[in-house]
């Protein structure tokens, strides 16, 4: 297999799938419209890298090989890639922008693959010349580490696609489910933002506090982490721009998001990524 991979979009998700992917020998060509994102991505992971390092479970050698396979790249670089894996703004015109570029650039026969977390896939590949070889992948966070990606289907993706997705999946150490009608959020945003929306409204109508809603799904359900603080993980712009646009598409209250939620994006409270969102973080 060709082994050069472009991820557009060096935010949380496309870092972490660049991460992932060059941990596993691809090489990765890094592309961001933004100047320096490509530069602070590629200083986090060798953080974490060097985390790994001083914990002993990875050497000095290797960690450095990992950072040569992560290239910070231009758009004409994207020729040398076997799949491009899309990660940015959840805006479907920007994503249709990124895919008409990558369309015009990718082999013949190789895949574009977007991260969306919800946005239709159909919409996105109308945009481009060969509908069959795009899809939805969708990662989750942290990419490193969560074990699962949802590959998601078009009305015009092809078997060749999939399976070729599947490939590349498992030789980065992943389980992936298919997920066979484009359809809003998918499998798991479709389970999730219920969770997190009743555990907003709990929180609002003053039920128990925010550490007992966490403590209690964390211990009573066995969940890694309470529905309030993986809301602040996954970013509770991310979170509320999900939810409004599950809530456009199937005309739901099952998908309203809270006015907690609201209350804080307006007040700059996007969870982790700021410091400050359910919680307080240093
Ligand atoms: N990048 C790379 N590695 C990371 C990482 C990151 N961002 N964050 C944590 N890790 C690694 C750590 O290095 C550590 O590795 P070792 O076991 O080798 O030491 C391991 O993950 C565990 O981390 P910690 O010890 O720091 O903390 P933890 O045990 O509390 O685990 C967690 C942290 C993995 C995030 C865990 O709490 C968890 O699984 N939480 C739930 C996350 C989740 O549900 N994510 C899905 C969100 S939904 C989504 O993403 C979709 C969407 O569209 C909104």
């Amino acid at each position: 297999m060709d082994k050069t991979l472009a991820v557009i979009g060096a935010g949380t998700m496309g870092s972490g799938i660049a991460h992932v992917s060059a941990l596993h020998g691809y090489r990765v060509l890094m592309i961001d419209a933004q100047e320096g994102a490509v530069h602070r991505a590629r200083q986090a992971i060798s953080k974490r890298l060097t985390r790994e390092v001083d914990k002993g479970s990875m050497t000095s050698l290797d960690a450095d090989a990992v950072m040569e396979r992560l290239v910070e790249a231009d758009w004409p670089d994207a020729s040398q890639a076997f799949m491009a894996i899309e990660a940015v703004l959840e805006i479907v015109d920007v994503k249709k922008e990124v895919f008409q570029r990558l369309d015009s650039l990718l082999p013949d026969g190789a895949i574009l693959a977007t991260n969306t977390s919800s946005l239709s896939i159909t919409e996105i590949a109308t945009i481009t010349k060969r509908p069959a070889y795009v899809l939805g992948m969708h990662f989750f966070n942290p990419a490193p580490v969560m074990k699962l990606i949802e590959i998601v289907r078009g009305e015009e993706t092809g078997d060749d696609a999939v399976q070729q997705a599947q490939a590349y999946a498992r030789s980065i150490g992943k389980e992936t489910v298919v997920v066979e009608k484009d359809t809003p959020g998918f499998v798991v945003n479709r389970v999730l933002m219920p969770l997190f929306i009743e555990a907003m409204r709990i929180y609002e109508e003053g039920i128990a506090s925010k550490d007992d809603i966490d403590k209690a799904v964390k211990l009573g359900l066995n969940h890694p982490m309470g529905p309030l603080t993986l809301a602040d993980l996954t970013g509770l712009d991310v979170d509320l721009h999900v939810m409004d646009y599950m809530y456009d598409e199937f005309h739901d209250d099952r998908f309203a998001a809270p006015l907690v939620l609201r209350r804080l994006v307006r007040a700059g409270r996007l969870g982790r990524k700021t410091g400050k969102g359910f919680y307080d973080y240093d």
